[in-house]
């Protein structure tokens, strides 16, 4: 038995989430399911966004699957990233067939470093400025790199791409890319690196030339959400937060108030990220169970409003489950 803690959150986090897990439960997998909260409304109710309570849960989970928050975000999901430790956030963007994009063959994964760079939160005042402190420590960036590159070598991908933005921030990103080109030698696969703004031009007008990604923390938060634009949109853009000891599988989007309350939020991230989920606790042939069901149902045109189609959220998950059962 396997104990997932269930972090809804908040917004559309408390729609995609039950969605998600109406497959899930519907496929009958050796699952505990154990519900925590964090979030803003649990600010409003118990004073903090993230209860120690909620931190013990995840600490004695085998995978936490995460819905989105709001305005606690930093609070919450930067939080639990650093006390848990997951160095590694994975954003796999990949086109799907009846999905509406710029291209149709972009198949590229982004592997982000988690835990430090400005997220690290040390940010004071000083008189009437303001001050961010960026941390690159060598440690942080051999994991991430080596992460990057046995990921390339599981999953049978052929190159490895560096972001940085080196000629300017000369320690720093200085430090990621010498640390980067060193581990990449012991590799039998392509390495190369560009500049964090170049790298975003060709992104947007060559995708094709990327294979894996990896780079440091905000580079990688915005990047990710241009490569989600690539394919689709945020409602397609699943993510896997990995660390030595814990995982946390959440899409890419938050808490999107925008939306929330309608029930039509498109559940696809949430779901593929269950799917690494379920890959990451050896549940290989659910999780491509699941997506195959995913990719027919919206190729056959039934989809959220979002992608143009006019399913709810919880009729979307429902196609998906049928068609689990088909495929
Ligand atoms: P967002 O990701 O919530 O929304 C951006 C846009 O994408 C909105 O137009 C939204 O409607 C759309 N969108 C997002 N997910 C969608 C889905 N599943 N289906 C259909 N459309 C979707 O980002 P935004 O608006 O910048 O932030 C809103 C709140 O979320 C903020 O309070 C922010 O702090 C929080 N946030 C939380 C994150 C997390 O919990 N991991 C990550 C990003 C933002
Ligand atoms: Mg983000």
């Amino acid at each position: 038995m396997k104990k997932i803690v269930v972090i809804p959150g908040d917004g559309i986090g408390k729609e995609v989430i039950p969605a998600t897990l109406h497959i899930l439960q519907g496929l009958d997998l050796p699952f505990e399911y154990v519900y925590a909260e964090a979030g803003d409304e649990c600010f409003e109710k118990y004073g903090t966004p993230l209860p120690e309570e909620t931190l013990e849960l995840c600490k004695e989970s085998d995978a936490i699957l995460f819905g989105a928050v709001g305005e606690t975000a930093a609070d919450v999901i930067v939080k639990l990233r650093q006390e848990l430790d997951l160095f590694a956030n994975v954003r796999p963007a990949k086109s799907m067939r009846g999905v509406k994009c710029l291209y149709d063959n972009v198949d590229l994964v982004v592997v982000r470093e988690n835990t430090e760079c400005l997220y690290k939160g040390y940010e004071f005042d000083v008189g009437d400025s303001a001050v961010a402190m960026r941390v690159i420590t060598r440690k942080g960036c051999e994991r991430i790199v080596k992460f990057a590159f046995e990921f390339a070598k599981r999953e049978g991908r052929k190159k490895v791409t560096a972001l940085h933005k080196a000629n300017v921030l000369k320690k720093t990103c200085g430090l990621f890319k010498r640390t980067f080109y060193e581990i990449a030698r012991n590799y039998d696969i392509e390495a190369n690196d560009y500049y964090i703004d170049a790298g975003c031009l060709y992104l947007v007008t060559k995708p094709w030339i990327f294979d894996v990604i990896v780079t440091t923390n905000l580079f990688g938060d915005i990047v990710s959400d241009l490569t989600a634009g690539l394919v689709g949109g945020l409602g397609l853009a699943p993510s896997a937060n990995i660390g030595e000891r814990y995982a946390l599988f959440e899409p890419v989007h938050g808490s999107a108030p925008d939306i929330a309350g309608k029930g039509i939020a498109n559940p696809t991230a949430t779901i593929l990220s269950a799917c690494m989920m379920l890959r990451h606790l050896g549940f290989s042939e659910v999780a491509e169970k699941i997506e195959k069901a995913l990719k027919k149902v919206i190729a056959e045109g039934k989809t959220t409003p979002d992608l143009g189609g006019n399913l709810k959220t919880m009729e979307f998950a429902e196609e998906v489950l049928k068609a689990c059962r088909e495929v």
